[in-house]
């Protein structure tokens, strides 16, 4: 079973790019909708938070995560390597950047425009690795609206385009946009109209499949294996039945069922869903 994990319904855009390699395998998806979204939090939070996600995934029975969220992965991946992948633990954690990174450099005649959350951005770490592959000129652009924006199913909206047209305005000159957020590639024709023609605008959630499909190839065993019934589990920390509507979007197909976890003394649980108290709660 792989696990996948984002902050909320945005990496379901990538796990439908996993389905299409992979068809056969069973996988358990965690989005954090409760806590989303992260692109604004700071690092120990989200250290925190991911580390409680991991952890949930190992115990659904994953031996492989995937990070879909690039939040995550540019700021939490090698923590979360070094603290739950060490030699003979039998569990791999693996992130996008380096897909989305390898995928940018690829496309661009040399100078990479980046729209990312304000954490991804201020963590350098698509800079790195982009640096890492050829001398590219690279623009990065925070923008912290598009992802709520998305997450309310406001795509369609003019707030939407209003919105992308704000901080697409700041990267001028860029031939190739890398969409440094599971939520943007909701946002792909909006911000396809409004680039310049002749810019390239990349979900690398494509990239992370084949990337993922290739890993398998050398590290066999991870995923558990074809199954003969393959499975999709949901879990999320918000509402599942909010979860369940808007992700079927996300996810090109309908959720059938969405479970509920919490955090209960730094670990995320099983929770009954329950009905939506009006007024004080008191906890005995
Ligand atoms: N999953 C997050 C990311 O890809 C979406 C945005 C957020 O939670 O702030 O960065």
């Amino acid at each position: 079973m792989i696990g996948v994990y984002d902050s909320g319904f945005g990496g379901l855009s990538v796990l439908r790019h996993l389905h299409q390699v992979l068809p056969d395998r069973d996988f358990v998806y965690l989005g954090d909708s409760g806590r989303a979204p992260y692109g604004g939090r700071d690092i120990h939070t989200i250290l925190d938070f991911s580390e409680q996600a991991v952890e949930r995934l190992f115990e659904e029975g994953s031996r492989l995560v995937i990070v879909a969220c690039h939040t995550v992965s540019c700021v939490a991946l090698r923590h979360l390597q070094q603290r739950y992948c060490g030699v003979g633990s039998g569990r791999r954690i693996l992130g996008v950047t380096i897909p989305g990174a390898e995928q940018a450099v690829e496309h661009s005649a040399g100078h990479i425009g980046i729209l990312a959350t304000a954490r991804t951005v201020a963590s350098g770490t698509y800079l790195t690795e982009i640096a890492k592959l050829g001398p590219h000129r690279v623009l990065q652009r925070a923008a912290p609206l598009l992802a709520p924006i998305v997450e309310e199913g406001l795509e369609a909206d003019p707030i939407a385009e209003l919105a992308a047209r704000h901080y697409l305005a700041e990267l001028q000159g860029i031939d190739t946009l890398l969409l440094g957020c599971t939520h943007y590639p909701l946002l792909i024709d909006v911000l396809r109209s409004l680039v310049p023609r002749g810019v390239t605008v990349l979900d690398p959630a494509p990239f992370v499949a084949e990337a993922l499909l290739d890993w398998l190839q050398r590290h066999p065993g991870f995923d558990g294996g074809p199954s003969e019934a393959p499975s999709l589990r949901v879990l999320c920390t918000g509402d599942p039945e909010v979860f369940a509507r808007h992700g079927a979007r996300f996810l090109g197909r309908p959720l059938d069922r969405v479970h509920h976890v919490a955090e209960i003394e730094g670990r995320l649980a099983h929770r009954a869903p329950q009905d939506a108290p009006t007024g004080q709660v008191v906890r005995p």
